[in-house]
């Protein structure tokens, strides 16, 4: 079914209340693709009528979200993150914490994790930096407002396909387990990581503080107006010293003064400068 450009706004609202997604008439073949079936599946005779079931029924608002979300994703996606993560912030952290009650501790939050392998790919990282990973107190958090991609993430078995983009055959050999019809990761990488829902357009109750954030190739699909709230919000959840890592086509400059890029390793990371936040009083 295809949606009638008098419909859209009413679509729009609804998808921009549940996820932050922004959509206008420009998405009309977005709508059609992604929530037509939908549409038909529940029998509604039009989008309005979809729109204003979808409103009291929470099953149905799962449904959108998963349908209208877009869940690409891959291990160690665009590299240089990874090699900065390895290289950079988390030596960085370790001589920063030296000495302190919390020298062993790292917090690492995947929000927007997807299917996980944005999750895994961090814990093998810090498994390949600390070869005493197990005296570590590390806790990798895997967040997503998809049901779908969570439950995928927490299995943590991925097809031939997933594998081959992204991961290497070293990487593979060593951390996961070859199982009929894919691959598992090892438990050894699965204890480091867990995995909740997390809308990242509503407050952050009970989540963080961390070390490092990677926000990635989510806030592409919002408008200004959520992306700038999302980025303020994640500042405040950031450790002294912390970093953020957003998408290689994502920018921070001007939507939040408080970020500082630094350029490591190929990749532009963010740093809060703690100098400017303003002091409450
Ligand atoms: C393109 S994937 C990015 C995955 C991974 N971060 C990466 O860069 O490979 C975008 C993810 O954002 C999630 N997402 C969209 N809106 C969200 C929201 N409001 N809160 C949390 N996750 C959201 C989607 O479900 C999807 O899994």
């Amino acid at each position: 079914m295809n949606v009638m450009e008098s419909e859209i706004p009413a679509i729009a609202q609804l998808v921009r209340e549940l996820c932050g997604v922004a959509l206008d008439k420009t998405k009309a073949y977005l709508i059609d693709s992604r929530l037509g079936c939908l549409v038909e599946e529940y029998g509604f005779p039009s989008f309005a009528d979809f729109c204003r079931a979808a409103r009291a029924d929470q099953i149905l608002k799962n449904k959108i979200i998963d349908a209208i979300t877009t869940q690409e994703t891959l291990f160690f996606r665009d590299k240089s993150p990874f090699e900065a993560l390895q290289h950079k912030m988390i030596p960085e952290l370790i001589d920063f914490k030296a000495g302190t009650i919390h020298s062993k501790r790292i917090r690492i939050w995947s929000a927007a994790c997807s299917t996980g392998q944005e999750t895994y790919s961090i814990a093998m990282v810090l498994c390949e930096l600390l070869p005493d990973i197990a005296s570590w107190d590390i806790n990798i958090l895997g967040t997503d407002i998809s049901n779908e991609a969570l439950t995928q993430a927490s299995l943590g078995r991925y097809s031939d396909y997933a594998i081959e983009r992204g991961m290497t055959a070293t990487m593979l050999a060593k951390y996961f387990i070859k199982e009929r019809d894919g691959y598992r990761v090892k438990d050894q990488i699965r204890s480091l990581v867990r995995f909740d829902r997390c809308n990242l357009i509503k407050p952050f109750n009970g989540i963080g503080p961390f070390d490092v954030i990677f926000c990635r190739n989510v806030a592409i699909y919002f408008d200004e107006e959520v992306k700038c709230d999302l980025f303020n919000r994640l500042a405040d959840r950031l450790l002294p010293k912390g970093w953020l890592v957003v998408g290689s086509s994502e920018s921070l400059t001007g939507i939040d003064p408080r970020f500082v890029p630094q350029h490591h390793c190929r990749a532009v990371i963010y740093q809060p400068n703690w100098k400017r936040v303003p002091v409450m009083v």
